[in-house]
């Protein structure tokens, strides 16, 4: 599975320029690089450099300036909004600083909703997000809301539902910048074990040091490039 060759994402010429008025603020200049099936990439680089813009937009959450994002040789921002929609629900998975689970909804049912909306058959789906659920070690957590839950173990349930429909990657930004040490490791060790395991590309923004020493690749952002 592990030391895949072949290009999943390719990132071209990317820019991205946030405008004040008549300011414009260039946050990425000319982003270039690949990232291959299976591997598990940390982007690193100083606060305020552009980490989650650049993830953000490799995620088609944001659009690029210029330049262009191919998922598989296809370019994504060609595609109309509600069907990039669709692309990121069934090939990206994200995983946030803090967790954005929705706080009305159970575990389950927030590993469950991005697979109920595509998928008619819900009781194949809530079997899988209980398997997810007990994979990341919350078997007995499916019932408990949000508040109910520790850091670790919302941020636990993140990387669940960020499973849910098989995505191609997973994007996670600063997934422990949250947490206490002991969360942090658990949820680092869930990260290796599932990349080791899935064949999932992780392209993970990180500024823990122990992680950047254990990953297949580091990328290193600096003034709007990658190094
Ligand atoms: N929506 C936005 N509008 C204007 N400026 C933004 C926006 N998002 C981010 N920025 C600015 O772009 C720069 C990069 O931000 P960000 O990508 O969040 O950096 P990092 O994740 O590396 O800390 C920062 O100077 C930030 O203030
Ligand atoms: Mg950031």
């Amino acid at each position: 599975m592990k030391n895949s060759t072949e290009v999943l994402i390719r990132v071209v010429d990317l820019h991205k320029s946030y405008y004040d008025g008549e300011t414009e603020l260039q946050v990425l200049q000319g982003i270039n690089f690949d990232i291959y099936t299976s591997e598990l990439l940390a982007v690193v680089g100083a606060s305020g450099v552009g980490k989650s813009t650049l993830l953000h937009i490799i995620g088609t959450l944001d659009r690029p300036t210029a330049g262009s994002v191919l998922y598989s040789e296809d370019d994504v921002f060609t595609l109309p909004d509600k069907e990039l929609a669709g692309f990121r629900n069934k090939e990206i998975g994200f995983v946030f600083q803090f967790h954005h689970l929705l706080p009305e909804f159970t575990a389950l049912e927030n590993v469950a909703m991005a697979a109920l909306i595509t998928t008619p058959n819900h009781k194949t789906v809530y079997k899988e997000a209980e398997a997810l659920l007990d994979y990341v070690g919350l078997a007995e957590r499916c019932t408990h809301y949000p508040s109910q839950l520790s850091g670790g173990e919302r941020q636990r349930v993140a990387i669940a539902r960020a499973l849910i429909n098989q995505p191609r990657v997973v994007l996670a930004d600063e997934p422990t910048g949250n947490l206490d040490r002991r969360s942090s490791e658990m949820v680092l060790e869930l990260l290796w074990d599932l990349n080791a395991k899935s064949g999932q590309a992780f392209v993970i923004v990180t500024h823990n040091q122990k992680l950047a020493q254990q990953v297949d690749r580091v990328v290193r952002l600096v003034d709007g490039k990658i190094f």
